[in-house]
């Protein structure tokens, strides 16, 4: 027995039967007490399943983590977590990163653990797991599941999401084979790892990067390079090395450290998802940040990763090659906090020291950036008197201040009905709506504000048209997709009493987005506006209907928010 404190001794240290069993239940693993007792027991918080292609590469990264634990002292345990993937959950991974979160905490709290490894990197992961490690406040170090490779086909560099989109257009239109649509699905997704444009994992794996909770560039190390698995045992290390010092998140998520994080996330080109992840993370952290702190942010940072969607050429593994994560944070070092504590030990600006740009065209100077300002900017006015966000980067300038008449759908399943409409009476000037997409009408906020252009514009050689909804939208996607309108449609809010013929009015400049319809009008709506019915009246819908907060607020459920209520207390016995 040891006398150094650790959380895990109340555990197995005591002389007493609780402990007892404790103790013995771990032998039946087959260790000895000099295996576990009074060393630091490291979680392995593990996302990976057979369904999350993304994480594919996990059970072999857990092995490396595990060495690297084991070389620094301290005991492994794994601890498999739901597997939030992307690609298969219906409606909407964005429905279960609460439940993520819920579970990362509470497997935390109510285990032995003095420290965790956070695995994860497909979209909501790594808010999930964060959220969830934050609240419960123990040592923690995310590991991010890295990029997957560059897409391949015939020749052509493919994106993920991206080229998905542009090419199904371009299938539309009649300008795809068969062949060619089958080599482009063997061939945009081809290695382990994230998707591999600036999607929202890696915008979200790059957050947590700047917030200082992975290893300095983890972030951009793609998934199948062996550096990923140096970089796993080095996690495995030094949160032995965390525990001792005590180093828990609370010194590391500062409101200085969010800032950090929300000027990175800018000058990648930020999926828009990152809003509602940054403003659920810094709440839970105990910081307030706001939409308006992030348009102002976005209003002054330039876009310097010349990295798919917001940039024009490169993808991930480009950005890597030209020194990742690291070089882009030392390009704005004058506009960072670099003072801020991170998991190393060390301070920001100390992890910077030596980050080198090898190629100027992926990550550009902050006098020659992609774009000056324009990852992100919130719209207020009177569709949207709690916000929406659009990527002014990713839609087509002719589009920032355009007046058309609105044509509204109240489901996809009517959305998708009408697009393929060749006869549809649409002009580009109009202005495509879909509501009840929002966290409770969608259900669970669902990524469908990309929404399809109608093939009778398709048809004339038209590609982008104003959008406006109250869904979110995949990090990969582009174009003039007004999303996160809040407060949402479903709950009433003004998109809900929008009719088609109405004239809608986006001046991005001025940051507004109105009905030019009369107030007296809109009130008579109003007061003629029924409620839908509720979508879930049983099981987790149901909770997360009761519970979920609006965009603007993040979307965390309100009682997992950090002041709601007394914080609970650790296990007593
Ligand atoms: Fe996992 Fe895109 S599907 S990151
Ligand atoms: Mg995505």
């Amino acid at each position: 027995m040891t006398d150094k404190k650790l959380r895990s001794d109340r555990w197995f240290a005591p002389d007493d039967l609780r402990s007892f069993g404790h103790r013995s239940r771990m032998m039946q693993l087959g260790y000895a007490e000099e295996d576990f007792v009074g060393k630091p027991v490291i979680g392995i918080l593990n996302t990976w399943s057979d369904l999350n292609t993304c994480h594919s590469h996990f059970p072999e990264r857990v092995k490396d983590v595990k060495r690297g634990v084991l070389q620094a002292g301290g005991f492994p345990v794994e601890m498999p977590s739901l597997s939030v993937d992307e690609s298969f959950t219906k409606p909407t991974s964005m429905l279960y990163r609460n439940m993520l979160a819920m579970e990362a905490e509470e497997m935390i709290r109510s285990h032995p653990l003095d420290g965790v490894v956070l695995m994860g990197g497909c979209d909501k992961t790594t808010p999930g797991l964060v959220l969830g490690a934050i609240s419960a406040g123990v040592p923690m170090i995310y590991l991010p599941a890295g990029p997957m490779l560059r897409g391949n086909y015939a020749g052509k560099v493919l994106g993920s999401g991206s080229d998905a989109w542009k090419y199904w257009d371009e299938r539309r239109a009649g300008n795809v084979t068969d062949e060619e649509w089958q080599g482009l699905q063997r061939g945009i997704a081809r290695s382990a790892g994230v998707c591999m444009t600036m999607g929202t994992a890696s915008t979200m794996t790059a957050i947590a990067d700047a917030l200082g909770i992975t290893l300095p560039g983890a972030s951009s190390i793609p998934a199948v390079d062996a550096e990923h698995q140096r970089m796993s045992a080095a996690c495995g290390r030094r949160i032995v090395e965390m525990v001792d010092e005590k180093l828990s998140p609370d010194r590391i998520l500062t409101a200085a450290a969010f800032r950090n994080a929300a000027i990175v996330a800018m000058a990648t080109g930020c999926s828009t998802n990152a809003v509602v992840h940054l403003i659920a993370m810094a709440r839970r952290a105990g910081v307030p940040m706001t939409l308006d702190e992030l348009d102002q942010l976005g209003r002054v940072t330039p876009l310097i990763a010349n990295v798919r969607p917001s940039g024009k050429d490169y993808l991930m593994e480009d950005f890597y090659y030209a020194g990742g994560l690291r070089a882009l944070m030392k390009q704005l070092e004058s506009r960072l906090d670099c003072s801020v504590i991170t998991v190393t030990g060390r301070t920001l600006g100390e992890n910077l020291e030596g980050a080198e740009v090898y190629n100027d065209d992926v990550i550009r100077s902050l006098d020659n950036p992609v774009y000056a300002e324009g990852s992100l900017a919130v719209l207020r006015g009177n569709l949207c008197p709690d916000g929406a966000v659009i990527k002014p980067a990713a839609c087509d300038p002719k589009y920032h201040v355009h007046e058309g008449p609105a044509l509204v759908f109240d489901s996809y399943p009517e959305l998708k009905a009408a697009i393929d409409d060749e006869n549809l009476d649409v002009t580009p000037d109009h202005v495509l709506v879909l509501r009840n997409a929002g966290p409770l009408g969608g259900p669970g906020f669902p990524e469908w504000g990309m929404l399809p252009i109608p093939k009778a514009l398709i048809k004339k050689g038209h590609r982008d048209m104003l959008r406006i909804s109250d869904a979110r939208m995949s990090g990969t996607s582009y174009g003039a997709c007004v999303l996160h309108v809040a407060p949402e449609s479903f709950i009433g809010g003004p998109l809900a009493l929008l009719k088609t013929g109405d004239i809608v009015r986006l001046d991005l400049p001025q940051r507004r987005l109105d009905m030019l319809v009369s107030e007296e009008e809109i009130a008579r709506r109003r007061a003629a506006w029924q409620a839908p019915p509720p979508r879930y009246e049983r099981g987790y819908g149901y909770l997360f209907s009761k519970h979920v907060t609006q965009a603007d607020a993040g979307c965390d459920f309100d009682f997992l928010q950090t002041d709601y209520g007394r914080p609970a207390d650790e296990p007593a016995i």
